[in-house]
């Protein structure tokens, strides 16, 4: 293989970023790759790689032969490489008719009102966040800002209070950059369902005006009037915090870093704040925080010149199908008004990111916050990268500004 030689099941192999020459490789020579086990691959598996936007959207679009579930003999699964005991249990670990269902009472959660009342708030927030910033000193703007915004978020959402939130953070990095085969390392995992269930129990309790709130108690008339249970209520409370709050983190770092390192954008945005709608879909396409997902194969089937095997391991990369140049033009070029932008960092069909109208609300009204009230930012040093294969986002971002006048 051409590019650097990467072990994509090693977390450690992207701790200096994407290894885009690999994919752009992969997609002109070897599209459907068989990407052998190595010591890092959990379960002491191989896996398939897909790298072309086609045939990802392909895989998306063909949930019966490509489970979120699992297939063949298996009996673990999930989107994660590693096999994971959580398959079928969990939103987005879950096919249809189940993953109709429990879609279906998440949902209930996220309506229009929701985000509309979630708005001011974070507009507040931002500007708190802000108001912290030591002007003309060093400062690490991912802790600051990028971390800070989506993690409140996350908590107004579940209706976490304020003194527990930092910490509830700080076990979900140090569970995301221990070095495991599962996206979160399984000792933070346990710390995290111990806290979700004392807040849920809490949250059936005393019902409050928040989302999670409303998912407990939320019911579903064509089946029975259910609920969820309490251990898909602890499932979809820690999948929220990768999900949402992670992938928006790693949309502000990385994404205020590309904007600062393409000067003419950043000057063309702040002169035409109406760009911000494109700028937004350009930022997630070019950081693609999420950058890939895993199915199982369900049946044996011939995909594009490779033989799949029911039970086999298949990855669709986004990031990389977010820089084809059969669909994207110049993909490598960083533009804010491109349009069309059919980027796929959100995914695509019965999965599609639940969060992603709460993500683009975040980053619209941070960016537009922060331009609004920086003249100046002043990057230091090269990018730090998260050593995280599943996760793409930026360790740090040292940050100089200058306050407008
Ligand atoms: C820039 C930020 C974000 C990115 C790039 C992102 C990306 C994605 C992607 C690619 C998927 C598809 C998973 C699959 O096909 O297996 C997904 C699903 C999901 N996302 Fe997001 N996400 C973001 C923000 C959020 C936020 C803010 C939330 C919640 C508040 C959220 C919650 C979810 C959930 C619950 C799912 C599973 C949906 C399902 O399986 O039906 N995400 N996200």
């Amino acid at each position: 293989m051409s590019g650097r030689a990467v072990d994509l099941s090693d977390n450690l192999a992207f701790d200096e970023g994407f290894p885009h020459a690999t994919f752009t490789w992969l997609r002109d020579n070897d599209p459907v790759h068989w990407h052998d086990a190595t010591p890092k691959s959990p379960d002491g598996e191989g896996f398939w790689v897909v790298s072309r936007y086609d045939d990802i959207m392909e895989v998306f679009r063909t949930p019966a032969i490509f489970s979120s579930n699992t297939g063949g003999e298996r009996t673990g699964g999930g989107t994660t490489l590693k096999d994971e005991r959580a398959a079928g249990k969990v939103l987005n670990y879950t096919d249809d008719p189940q993953h109709k269902t429990l879609r279906q009472l998440v949902n209930k959660g996220f309506t229009t009102r929701a985000m509309a009342l979630l708005e001011d708030n974070l507009h507040e927030r931002a500007n708190l966040l802000i108001d912290s910033f030591p002007e003309g000193q060093s400062f690490d703007f991912v802790q600051a800002f990028a971390r800070e915004l989506p993690l409140q978020a996350i908590c107004m959402i579940l209706g976490v209070p304020q003194e527990d939130r930092a910490h509830l953070c700080d076990l979900i990095e140090l569970g995301l950059e221990a070095d495991s085969p599962n996206v979160v390392a399984v000792e933070y995992i346990k710390k995290i369902q111990e806290y979700a269930r004392e807040i849920i129990a809490e949250k059936r309790r005393n019902p409050a005006d928040d989302i999670l709130s409303t998912i407990v108690h939320a019911t579903l008339a064509d089946e029975d009037n259910r609920q969820l249970t309490d251990e898909e209520l602890v499932n979809f409370f820690i999948l929220l915090f990768p999900a949402g709050a992670e992938t928006t983190r790693n949309a502000f770092g990385y994404g205020l870093r590309t904007l600062v390192e393409h000067p003419e954008q950043l000057a063309r945005l702040r002169d035409a704040p109406d760009l911000m709608r494109s700028a937004i879909e350009e930022i997630v396409r070019w950081t693609t925080p999420s950058i890939y997902k895993r199915r199982t194969v369900t049946q044996d089937i011939e995909f594009h010149g490779a033989s799949l095997k029911a039970g086999d391991k298949l990855t669709i990369w986004e990031m990389s199908a977010n820089r084809d140049d059969r669909i994207f033009e110049d993909p490598f070029t960083f533009d804010i008004a491109r349009i069309p932008n059919r980027h796929i960092g959100f995914g695509f069909g019965a999965h599609i990111c639940l969060g992603a109208a709460l993500a683009r609300l975040e980053l619209k009204v941070g960016l537009a916050k922060l331009f609004e009230r920086i003249s100046d930012f002043e990057i230091e040093g090269p990018p730090q990268w998260v050593p995280n294969n599943r996760l793409l986002g930026l360790k740090r971002l040292p940050l100089r500004i200058r306050f407008k006048g």
